[in-house]
């Protein structure tokens, strides 16, 4: 049996990751914040693995939360092989940086940066004690490299994950985990649905060399190549998944 949690898992691109883990046989333990009632189908529809999928409703941002999945994870399946830090938001509104507010700052600080360092935190201590190898996989963005002024919040937690995949990546590695960061460019969920004329017109003019939105299959792909243990000599790395958007050209 190997088990991968997946924060975010029950839809977007945490839903093609978990589709694919669960269809190498990953036993999933999935975070998200709404009712399992839900999201219920959506689970039931996944391959089914060794174990039968733990759903758990909870907030990311709360360390009350973080402590109880982990529990149950390990009271359900008593070891985990993979993390993927996905779940992540959007600020709710797009301000300016010169009028972002602290609320919005604290929003999306406290769920993408602190509490996915958090909960890494205690899942690289339960990996620790159980003495077995594991990956720990972290969804950035492209917003960990491109400023976008009327995001600002968005983009500093993004920035800051960059930085909690080399800390952990050195903090581990004498513990055989390895941690990669996933940079996702423009992916089609609902995360983007309000933008999708402004980024269909970006794309067609060609803001991205490869000419097309990006899928949570081709993100899901990569978590899953990147847990085959097929570069288990590298760590810290971050793999783009942007159709070629960080490239620069002259
Ligand atoms: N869609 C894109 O173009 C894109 C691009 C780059 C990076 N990303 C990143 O990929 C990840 C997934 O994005 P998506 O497009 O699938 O978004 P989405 O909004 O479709 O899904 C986000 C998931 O995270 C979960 N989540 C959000 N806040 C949570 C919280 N406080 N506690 C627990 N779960 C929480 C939600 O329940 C949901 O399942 C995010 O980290 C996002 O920043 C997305």
């Amino acid at each position: 049996m190997r088990v991968a949690i997946v924060t975010g898992g029950a839809r977007g691109i945490g839903y093609g990751i978990a589709q694919a883990l669960a269809k190498e046989g990953y036993s999933l333990a999935i975070l998200g914040r709404s009712s399992h009632t839900d999201v219920k189908e959506r689970i039931a529809q996944l391959p089914a693995a060794a174990q039968p999928h733990l759903y758990f409703q909870g907030d990311l941002a709360n360390a009350q939360h973080r402590t109880a999945f982990c529990r149950r994870i390990m009271d359900t399946f008593g070891q985990i092989d993979v993390l993927v830090n996905n779940a992540g938001v959007a600020p709710k509104v797009r301000m300016d940086l010169l009028e972002t507010t602290e609320e919005s700052f604290d929003f999306v600080m406290d769920i993408n940066l602190k509490g996915t360092f958090f909960l890494t935190q205690q899942v690289a201590n339960l990996m620790i004690q159980q003495n077995r190898p594991g990956k720990i996989i972290n969804i950035s963005s492209l917003s960990a490299y491109a400023a976008s002024t009327n995001r600002p919040e968005y983009c500093l937690s993004k920035a800051g994950i960059s930085m909690v995949t080399k800390l952990f990546a050195l903090r581990l590695a004498d513990h055989g985990i390895n941690v990669y960061e996933v940079r996702p460019g423009i992916i089609n969920t609902e995360m983007t649905a309000p933008a999708k004329t402004k980024y269909d017109a970006l794309i067609a003019e060609g803001l991205t060399p490869i000419r097309r939105w990006g899928t949570p299959q081709d993100v899901a792909n990569t978590v899953s190549a990147l847990c085959s243990g097929k570069f288990s000599f590298s760590t810290g790395e971050v793999i783009n998944v942007d159709g070629g958007f960080h490239l620069r050209e002259l």
